[in-house]
């Protein structure tokens, strides 16, 4: 080694040792070990659980807790954060965290901590963020004593708990801090508070949906000065909403759809920094005031489900911020052409359904080329279509249901070219006109949902549909079309809810619809993606979420004849399977015992004969089954799921018998078949009332869900 670099080398040896000390020495007063008092009170806080998911472990691993997880201090080796949300932990929260002097967010959300909620958190002299939302917690926020000096709390999160009981008035009193008050979805009782905004100057969010609360909305609001957003939906407010509330003026989001509101928006062009109102679901009235053209900010406007009537004020295309426009069941009349959509060209989607709008279809709607949804079904609109509505190149969703509009084949020439057409409900219109056949019509490649019911149309099943490689839903109920049901109907390979019922039809149950691809896969059927909510109407208005779509056969009220194909054991998918009212005959074929996930069955009215398959029970999902009205004959089985259903079921089969039927039966009648086990017998009830009590509410909806109509 040249001698040289000896002394270089000796000369910073010492030095940096030293730098590495001074560094050793700072990273240990950075994380630093902390002190055995923070230590004790989080080790009270674990011992007050019932069940930490390894957190006891983990914690154990280091005498110095601000290496633990979920803790971090600061400095002066004090803890500032504990963070263990989604952590599964479940008992009490102990009061011992009140302790921590330096605490300042605590978030213990998404876990399963039951109990109340410690008041030495939230009257903390340090926390300014306590989230505890998503547990279990429950008992009522306890009244701070008018004495407590100022909080530094500014967020406060108990959201989606068990907490009851009204929401104190003195407790804000002392958080001159708050800011965030989320106590969405627990159960609450009484009024809204508005004590948090006559305390502070800070308060901006105030979220209570998912409540109790009742009453009026209290006109404490004016001392909100920069309330930003306040949502109490699905509560049980009533009453008007006060002047007072629309002097908030720093409002951006107002949010009370499904209480039981009333009166008129006037007074609302106040608010003009609103950007978000969702007023649907109550009973307001009146008209939508000229001076909503005003809130120059405002994207959503949703007014659906109340009492509203009167035109649309022209002034509302001033709102040129518009994304939603929801309207939808309400009185409103008039012609749509008042409003220029020419200038609304933030407009993604438009929702009239159910109101009494009258005259053409806006020209003006056209230039909306962002629109991705447009329903306009139920209304008194006439006339045809305009080819105009090619312009809407985002159009998904387009509903035309109940409009009375002519001209089936124009109309259908017109959408076939519109590339992003996912959903086209056109029910109640083209009455008594003709189903085209024509090559004309074109296009339509990403249709999934096709409705064409209620028409009167005659015709036939047209080839042109053969091309639709991702319908998944067709609905042609309720029409007067005729002759045999095509081979190429396999083809579809999405295709998983065929109704086809209630028109004349004739041939036999072709061998094609054995062969459809979703029907005899088990599989989910393929997602629906609806941009506004399809509903169904009866007996209520619901809305049909994407999940409700089942696998349904219907070919009812046709003239169908010929006997049940054996291969119908392949539709394994089918939920629903409606052979009724034709003129079908033979036996019910044993096969049918392989649809396992069938939950109705409709076979009714035709004219069957022999004996019912006892394999039937192995259909353990089946709710609802009509075999009235036909020639079967034997014994019905006594045991298992068949014996759960009503007389109604298998009325009119005169040779039919068993002791649920008038008919009794003489012992040699008796099949078989329907001989069965004593142990079958036992382990069949057993699954009979098990599947009773876990589907019966389940199935009872999905019935309803199957009413569908497409609007
Ligand atoms: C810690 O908190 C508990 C319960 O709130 C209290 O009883 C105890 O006196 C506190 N201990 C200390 C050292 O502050
Ligand atoms: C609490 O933690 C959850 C999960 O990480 C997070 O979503 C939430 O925003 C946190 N709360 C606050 C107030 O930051
Ligand atoms: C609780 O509410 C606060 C304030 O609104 C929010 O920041 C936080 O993300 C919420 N917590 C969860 C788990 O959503
Ligand atoms: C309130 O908390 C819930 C979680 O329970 C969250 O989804 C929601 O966004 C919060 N609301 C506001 C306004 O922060
Ligand atoms: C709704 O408005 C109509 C008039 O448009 C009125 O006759 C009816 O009583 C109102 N219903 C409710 C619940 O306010
Ligand atoms: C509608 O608005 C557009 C653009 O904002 C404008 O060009 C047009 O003249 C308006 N139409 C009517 C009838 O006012
Ligand atoms: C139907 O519409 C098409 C296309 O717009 C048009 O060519 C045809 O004349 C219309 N037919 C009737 C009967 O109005
Ligand atoms: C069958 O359709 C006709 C109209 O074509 C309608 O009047 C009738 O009510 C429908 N029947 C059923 C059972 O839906
Ligand atoms: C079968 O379809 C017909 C025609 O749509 C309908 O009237 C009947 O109620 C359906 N049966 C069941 C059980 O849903």
């Amino acid at each position: 080694m040249h001698p040289l670099y000896f002394p270089y080398i000796k000369k910073f040896r010492m030095p940096s040792i030293g730098l590495a000390l001074v560094l050793l020495i700072s990273l240990v007063s950075l994380t630093g070990s902390c002190t055995q008092q923070e230590r004790g009170s989080l080790h009270q806080f674990l011992a007050g659980l019932s069940q930490d998911c390894g957190l006891a472990v983990s914690w154990r691993s280091d005498a110095n807790c601000c290496t633990w997880e979920g803790i971090t201090c600061n400095q002066d080796r004090k803890v500032t954060d504990v963070s263990l949300a989604s952590r599964g932990l479940e008992g009490p929260i102990s009061s011992f965290l009140g302790n921590l002097t330096s605490l300042l967010r605590l978030n213990l959300s998404h876990n399963s901590l039951s109990g109340g909620l410690p008041l030495e958190l939230v009257s903390s002299n340090n926390i300014i963020v306590l989230d505890v939302s998503f547990n279990r917690l429950k008992g009522g926020l306890s009244e701070l004593p008018s004495s407590t000096s100022a909080l530094p709390l500014q967020v406060l999160n108990i959201s989606s708990n068990l907490f009851t009981g009204r929401i104190p008035s003195t407790t804000w009193e002392a958080m001159k801090s708050l800011a965030v008050l989320n106590a969405s979805t627990n159960s609450f009782t009484g009024q809204i508070p508005t004590t948090p905004c006559v305390s502070g100057t800070s308060f901006a969010v105030l979220e209570l949906s998912f409540n109790q609360l009742s009453g009026n909305i209290p006109s404490g609001f004016s001392n909100c000065s920069i309330l930003k957003l306040l949502s109490v939906s699905y509560n049980n407010l009533s009453g008007t909403i006060p002047d007072e509330l629309f002097s908030v003026t720093s409002l951006e989001h107002l949010s009370l759809p499904s209480n039981r509101l009333e009166g008129a928006l006037d007074g609302i062009n106040r608010l003009t920094n609103l950007v978000t109102l969702h007023l649907g679901w109550n009973e307001l009235s009146g008209n939508i005031p000229n001076s909503i053209g005003e809130l120059k900010r405002l994207e959503e406007l949703h007014l659906e489900h109340n009492n509203m009537s009167g035109e649309l004020p022209p002034a509302l295309s001033s709102c040129t911020n518009l994304i939603t426009m929801d309207l939808k069941s309400n009185y409103f009349s008039g012609e749509l052409s008042k409003v220029n959509f020419s200038s609304l060209q933030s407009l993604k989607k438009i929702d009239l359904l159910f109101n009494n709008f009258i005259g053409n279809i806006p020209e003006s709607i056209y230039s909306c080329s962002k629109l991705t949804a447009l329903r306009l079904s139920r209304n008194h609109f006439h006339g045809q279509l305009s080819e105009k509505i090619g312009n809407l190149k985002s159009l998904s969703f387009l509903s035309l249901a109940g409009l009375s509009l002519t001209n089936i084949t124009g109309t259908l020439q017109i959408l076939g070219s519109s590339r992003s057409l996912t959903t086209l409900p056109t029910g109640r219109n083209f009455m008594n006109e003709t189903m085209p056949e024509d090559d004309s019509i074109d296009g339509f490649e990403n249709l999934q949902v096709l409705s064409i019911r209620d028409c009167s149309l005659a015709g036939t099943i047209p080839d042109w549909l053969s091309k639709l490689a991702n319908l998944r839903i067709l609905e042609l109920e309720n029409n007067q079309l005729t002759g045999p049901i095509p081979d190429w109907m396999s083809s579809l390979n999405l295709l998983f809810y065929l109704d086809i019922s209630n028109n004349s039809f004739t041939g036999q149950i072709p061998a094609a619809l054995m062969e459809m691809p979703m029907l005899k896969s088990d599989k989910t059927a393929p997602k629906v993606f609806f941009e506004l909510p399809a509903y169904y109407s009866t007996p209520f208005i619901q809305y049909l979420k994407p999940s409700d779509c089942r696998k349904v056969l219907n070919l009812g009220i046709n003239n169908f004849t010929g006997v049940i194909p054996e291969e119908i054991g392949q539709l394994q998918g089918l939920l629903s399977l409606n052979l009724s009212s034709n003129k079908l005959f033979g036996e019910i074929p044993q096969p049918i015992c392989a649809l396992t996930n069938l939950q109705v069955l409709d076979l009714s009215n035709n004219h069957f004969t022999g004996t019912i398959p006892a394999t039937l029970n192995n259909l353990h999902f089946l709710s609802e089954l009509n075999i009235s009205n036909n020639d079967l004959e034997g014994l019905i089985p006594t045991m298992g799921q068949l014996s759960t259903f009503p007389d109604s079921s298998f009325d009119g089969n005169p040779k039919l018998c068993g002791p649920v039927i008038v008919n009794h039966c003489g012992s040699a009648e008796a099949g078989p078949e329907s001989i069965i086990s004593r142990e079958q017998i036992g382990s069949k009830i057993i699954f009979a009332i098990a599947f009773g009590a876990f589907f019966g509410v389940g199935v009872l909806y999905d019935q309803i869900v199957l009413a569908r109509y497409f609007g």
